[in-house]
C-alpha cells in the first residue's frame, strides 16, 4: 500500500536529520559498469569483514550486483560533489570520467577517499530496496575530507567541532567504542 505523498515528504525530511558521508557504488550489468551515488552506507563485520548498503528496486546498480555478484563500495572526498551529482542521474550513462576499471577488476572512482571491494555475502528484500550485505576482499584509505549529506543538501564537516584534537575515536577490541 502506497503512503500519502505528504506522509513520504515528512519521512524523509526525518530520517534526513541523519547527517551520513556519500558513497558511489560500482558494479557490472552483462560487463558494463554501472554506478550510483549511495548514503544508505554501514559497517557490519569485523569477522569476516562485511558492509551494507540499501539499493532501490529498478536501480541498474541491484541489477548489476545481482548479475555480477561483486561491487565496490567509493566514499566519497569533500571535493566531489560533481561525482556525487554525475552518479545519481538515473538512466544516465556511466560517467567514466569520473572512474576506471582498476587492477583488481572493480570500477574504482578516482580520488576516493576510501575503497572497499566486494564480493556479494547476502540480499535482503526489505520492502522497494534491497539490503546487500558484501564481504570486503580488498580495502584502501587516504586521508583527507569526507563530503557530508544533511536534510538534503552536500556540505563539509568541521574535524574539530566535537572532538578535541588529539582525542582519537575508534573500535578497541573487546571494548566497543572508545
Ligand atoms: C546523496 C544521495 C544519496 C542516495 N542514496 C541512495 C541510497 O542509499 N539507495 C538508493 O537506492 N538510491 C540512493 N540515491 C539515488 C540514486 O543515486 C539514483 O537513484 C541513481 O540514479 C540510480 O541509478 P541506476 O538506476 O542507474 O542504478 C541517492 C542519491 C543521492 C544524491
Amino acid at each position: 500500500m502506497a503512503i500519502p505523498s505528504h506522509e513520504a515528504r515528512a519521512f524523509r525530511d526525518t530520517v534526513g536529520a541523519f547527517a551520513t558521508g556519500v558513497t558511489v557504488v560500482t558494479t557490472a550489468l552483462g560487463g558494463a559498469p554501472q554506478g550510483m551515488t549511495l548514503n544508505s552506507f554501514t559497517s557490519v563485520s569485523l569477522d569476516p569483514l562485511l558492509v551494507l548498503v540499501s539499493l532501490a528496486h529498478g536501480t541498474r546498480t541491484l541489477d548489476g550486483v545481482r548479475d555480477s555478484g561483486k561491487m565496490a563500495v567509493n566514499v566519497l572526498h569533500r571535493r566531489q560533489q560533481d561525482t556525487a551529482l554525475a552518479f545519481a542521474q538515473r538512466g544516465a550513462d556511466f560517467p567514466t570520467d569520473h572512474a576506471m576499471l582498476d587492477p583488481h577488476g572493480f570500477y574504482s572512482v578516482r580520488h576516493a577517499l576510501a575503497i572497499m571491494r566486494c564480493t556479494i555475502f547476502d540480499i535482503v528484500t526489505a520492502g522497494d530496496h534491497d539490503l546487500v550485505i558484501g564481504e570486503v576482499v580488498h580495502f584502501e584509505s587516504s586521508p583527507g575530507e569526507p563530503l557530508i549529506f544533511h536534510r538534503g543538501a552536500f556540505g563539509g564537516l568541521d574535524e574539530d567541532a566535537l572532538v578535541p584534537r588529539g582525542r582519537v575515536i575508534g573500535i578497541s577490541d573487546g571494548e566497543g567504542w572508545m
